[in-house]
């Protein structure tokens, strides 16, 4: 297991131990530098900033693995091309609780909205000024949901439940949250209309850049943007310039462009090299965290268990259900 954290290996070892499969936990995330500690292994367990790229699957298949067990929904950084040619199952853990990354996105907004850590900060350092920390109530607002399967369904309802104007922008429309009073529009339609946009598709080539310049300027003045699908569904140097010009009001992000290099690892020692994300930290009305809306005891805990359940499938040589094919 690649990219291994002490919440995994606590996951994993207390589920493993009944099960026929060993982990070996390596903390290093999977590169063409560290593909050759899978030595030995029938499979490699890798997460979201891992590098399943052409080069690394040719390694890992030279090394004798023959499975993939994704940790994620997402399989956008697997190149299924070159693991299909190569003879590599792929599986995944296809929901592991919706709930986990629904509730963080509304987390996002309250805080950003409300400039929570902005306030603790004050009140920590005694300075009980609420200059600066003015917000809006949500009740009222209309919100636009751009991906409505089982994280955005959930997030459409839950800002429904705070009294919010929802409207929603999916291929697939869910009959449930239209007849919770959730309407359907183009996405061409949905950006004037919104004063908080919640991006939660999959990233796909047809997603990629889905908020940029164009998409930007066609919002409502002041708009507050919330990202906790996959980084690149945001032209991040466009999303700068708006928040320059006030176009964007205020921004949270669980999840960043080129974040593979950055996420899941403490840099508080390192010189930050990625200007677009340092310029970003730069501003008092945006948030982030990094890539933690999945982090919660019960999705820690589906993770492992449907990961072992696929492994089982894929030793005993039965099909996966949550196999993966290009
Ligand atoms: P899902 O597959 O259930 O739903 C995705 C929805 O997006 C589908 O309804 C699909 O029709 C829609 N969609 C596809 N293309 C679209 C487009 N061009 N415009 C509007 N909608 C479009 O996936 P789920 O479980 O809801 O997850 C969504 C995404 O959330 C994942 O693909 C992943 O990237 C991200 N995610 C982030 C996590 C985090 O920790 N920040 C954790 C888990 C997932």
């Amino acid at each position: 297991m690649f990219s291994a954290r002490t919440y995994d290996r606590a996951s994993f070892s207390a589920r493993s131990a009944s099960s026929d499969h060993r982990f070996r936990f390596v903390e290093a995330r999977l590169t063409t530098d560290t593909a050759a500690l899978a030595e030995g292994s029938q499979a490699v367990c890798a997460f979201v900033n891992d590098d399943l790229s052409d080069a690394v699957l040719v390694q890992l298949a030279a090394a004798g693995v023959r499975h993939l067990a994704l940790r994620s929904a997402g399989y956008n950084h697997v190149d299924l091309d070159t693991a299909a040619r190569l003879g590599l199952s792929v599986v995944r853990v296809p929901a592991y609780s919706p709930n986990a990354v629904a509730e963080h996105t509304i987390a996002l907004i309250l805080a950003v909205n409300r400039h929570i850590p902005r306030a603790h900060d004050r009140v920590r350092d005694r300075n009980f000024s609420l200059e600066g920390l003015v917000g809006f109530d949500l009740s009222g607002k209309t919100v636009g949901v751009i991906g409505t399967g089982k994280i955005g369904a959930l997030v459409a309802r839950l800002l429904w439940h705070f009294r919010c104007n929802v409207i929603a922008a999916d291929p697939v429309v869910d009959p449930g949250l239209v007849e919770l009073g959730v309407t359907y529009v183009a996405l061409d339609d949905l950006w004037p209309r919104c004063d908080i946009i919640s991006l939660n598709a999959p990233l796909l080539d047809s997603t990629h850049h889905l908020v940029n310049a164009s998409t930007i300027a066609r919002c409502k003045r002041g708009v507050m943007m919330v990202n906790t699908g996959r980084g690149p569904l945001v032209d991040t140097a466009a999303v700068v310039e708006a928040l320059k010009s006030g176009q964007i009001g205020s921004l949270a992000l669980d999840v960043y462009e080129e974040e593979r290099t950055l996420f899941f690892e403490d840099r508080s020692s390192d010189i930050l090299d990625d200007d677009v994300f340092a310029r970003l930290l730069t501003f008092p009305n945006v948030l982030i965290t990094a890539h933690q809306a999945f982090l919660t005891e019960e999705a820690l805990a589906a993770i492992a268990e449907v990961t072992i359940a696929n492994l089982d499938d894929l030793a005993a040589g039965r099909p996966c259900a949550n196999a993966v094919t290009a």
